[in-house]
């Protein structure tokens, strides 16, 4: 069956109606945050999945990609890499464009971050068309490392957005509201 913890997690995420624009059901992960055993337990499951699989990197997508791609670094014993939205990074960096539905927009890693073949999970928090995780697969293959899987905390098991994924794995704990 299915892990009873997940219940939990999915109801301490709020969902705002009409937030930042007319028509989207944000999926607020603030309110997760603020609940200590459902935070915990998020973290505990990506830590307990990937412990043993031999990953030294975690890179988290910013920003909310960086508040559960750090704490399961630390889990597993890994590096923490951050892909950044342009202009945050100070060193020097390799940019991937991925497409919005208005416009575009860009993530940076920086040169260096990443040695050729290390394997590597990419966190961030939901996945809705799979573009910015796509652009993040592509960053760190251009970089040599072995993209292993990706992983959200919410997101739709929709086979247009795993299509977009090269590929590769995408673990999900729950779906949004
Ligand atoms: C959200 C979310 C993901 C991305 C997913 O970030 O945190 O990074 O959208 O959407 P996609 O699967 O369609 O690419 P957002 O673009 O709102 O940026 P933010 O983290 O700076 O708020």
């Amino acid at each position: 069956g299915e892990d009873p913890r997940l219940q939990a997690i999915s109801q301490a995420i709020r969902v705002v109606p009409h937030f930042p624009k007319q028509g989207i059901m944000f999926q607020d992960i603030t309110t997760l945050l603020l609940d200590h055993s459902a935070f915990k337990d998020v973290v505990d499951i990506f830590v307990d999945r990937y412990r043993d699989m031999d990953i030294s990197v975690v890179a988290g997508v910013e920003a909310r990609g960086f508040i559960f791609g750090s704490s399961i670094a630390l889990g597993i014993g890994a590096k923490f890499v951050p892909l950044c939205k342009p202009g945050k990074l100070p060193g020097e960096v390799i940019s991937e464009k991925y497409v919005l539905e208005y416009g575009t927009d860009c993530l940076e890693m920086h040169v260096g971050a990443v040695q050729h073949n290390e394997r590597v999970i990419i966190i961030d928090d939901l996945v809705a068309t799979g573009g910015t995780l796509s652009a993040a697969i592509i960053l760190l293959e251009r970089a040599d490392a072995e993209v292993v899987e990706c992983a959200c905390v919410i997101g739709l098991s929709d086979l247009k957005v795993r299509s977009k994924l090269n590929g590769k794995p995408l673990y999900i704990l729950v779906e949004p509201r």
